[in-house]
């Protein structure tokens, strides 16, 4: 059978192996715990389960507008004025399957063959493929732990060449935790306006942010900029509805035009049900987000403050998301018992083997120095999780 050679662009998932062997650990009796998974551990609110039963009822089961419904359209638009005080027309949003779809979206609109876009490093593992699967060439910009993630200027300026179109921005990050500073965005800003770049910014984790830190996204900057930014969002996180598949962009009007011209002929229109029910998550009471945001907060300083005591064993302290990403590199090449440590990849298989617990290699966010630990998961597990841990690196 002969597949399409743009789909050597798309590398196989480096968690599906990790799966398959704790799938198999557990049907050999073991208990593993998994902190692997990208996706809250809460239930989705009540007001929003509800508006999708309600939807149901009154027969909100067909095709909707291509771009999703204007009522939902107008929520998002009216969220996003109050969250950042930025206003969207209605047409300048376009909701689609989660906001991966949107970025997928915007690859396929805006990506010509050969264009370069810089992604920093660590970065969310679907970024390259998506880019790639376009033909674009993602430049990667590292960021370390030593600087808490936080871009270097200088790096993103010596990385733009003549075909550089974008730069990605994803904060607050997946996989590291970090939060913009506002002299990193409003450089990154300068950048874009100098190299006349576009800014895909990457806001799925705004709400869940640490220590009273406020979100910035670039589009909040100046009229100037935001005519250059697209804000990517959606409520897979905030509101714990991964499963309900919904996110957006609220872009310059040009791009939702294309991004709108893409869906209709490739999915027609977002999930109809999920689109209700968005509306209540938006326009509803907010209070279980405060919740969520408080309980990952807890966690994430216990996380903190447990990794600290694992010798050797360092993490920038994660201000949002729910993503905690130590740096295990001290103990590469070292050897346990049969295992030898070279690499993150090694390193997760170790600590589901022996430790019986899940992680993700930081390989696959283009960082080997590091294992992504999820906090998405109950106090309890992450307690025995983090002895686990300690125990196999002993
Ligand atoms: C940084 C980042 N962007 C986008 C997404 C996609 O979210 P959705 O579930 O809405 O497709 C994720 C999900 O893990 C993510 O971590």
């Amino acid at each position: 059978m002969r597949i399409a050679r743009r789909m050597e662009a798309i590398s196989p998932s480096a968690t599906i192996g990790m799966k398959v062997k704790a799938d198999e650990l557990r049907a050999q009796g073991r208990e593993v715990l998994s902190f692997a998974l990208g996706e809250p551990d809460f239930p989705t609110p009540d007001n929003v389960i509800e508006a999708g039963k309600r939807a149901l009822d009154e027969g909100e089961t067909k095709y909707t507008a291509a771009t999703g419904t204007l009522a939902l359209r107008q929520a998002i638009a009216t969220a996003t004025e109050r969250d950042l005080g930025v206003q969207y027309d209605p047409g300048q949003v376009v909701v689609s399957n989660g906001a991966k779809h949107s970025l997928c979206n915007l690859a396929m609109t805006m990506v010509q063959p050969g264009d370069e876009i810089i992604v920093f490093s660590p970065f969310w593992v679907t970024y390259p493929d998506q880019l790639s699967l376009c033909g674009g060439r993602p430049v990667v910009v590292e960021t370390t732990d030593k600087d808490d993630f936080q871009p270097d200027l200088d790096r993103i300026r010596a990385a733009i060449t003549p075909w550089t179109t974008t730069i990605m921005i994803n904060s607050p990050s997946n996989p590291t935790g970090a939060v913009y500073q506002r002299e990193i965005i409003e450089g990154i800003a300068e950048i874009a306006l100098e190299h006349d770049l576009l800014i895909v910014s990457d806001e799925i984790y705004k709400q869940i942010r640490f220590d009273g830190n406020g979100h910035l996204s670039p589009a909040q900057l100046c009229d100037e900029v935001k005519e250059r930014t697209v804000i990517v969002d959606g409520v897979a996180k905030s509101y714990a509805m991964t499963g309900w598949r919904i996110g957006w962009i609220c872009a310059p009007p040009e791009i939702a035009s294309a991004c709108g011209s893409l869906q209709g002929q490739s999915t027609s229109c977002p999930n109809a049900i999920a689109q209700a029910a968005t509306i209540e998550a938006l326009n509803g009471p907010q209070d279980s987000v405060q919740t969520m945001r408080e309980q990952f907060e807890r966690r994430r300083d216990f996380v903190v403050g447990r990794l600290a005591e694992i010798p050797e064993v360092s993490c920038a302290t994660p201000r949002g998301a729910f993503y905690a990403f130590p740096n295990v590199s001290a103990y590469y090449g070292r050897k346990f018992g049969e295992h030898t440590i070279n690499g993150s990849l090694d390193m997760a298989e170790y600590l589901l083997t022996e430790g019986l617990i899940s992680l993700v290699p930081g390989e696959a966010f283009g960082a080997d120095d590091y294992i992504r630990l999820s906090f998405a998961a109950s106090m309890e597990e992450i307690d025995e999780g983090l002895m686990r841990f300690a125990q196999a690196l002993a």
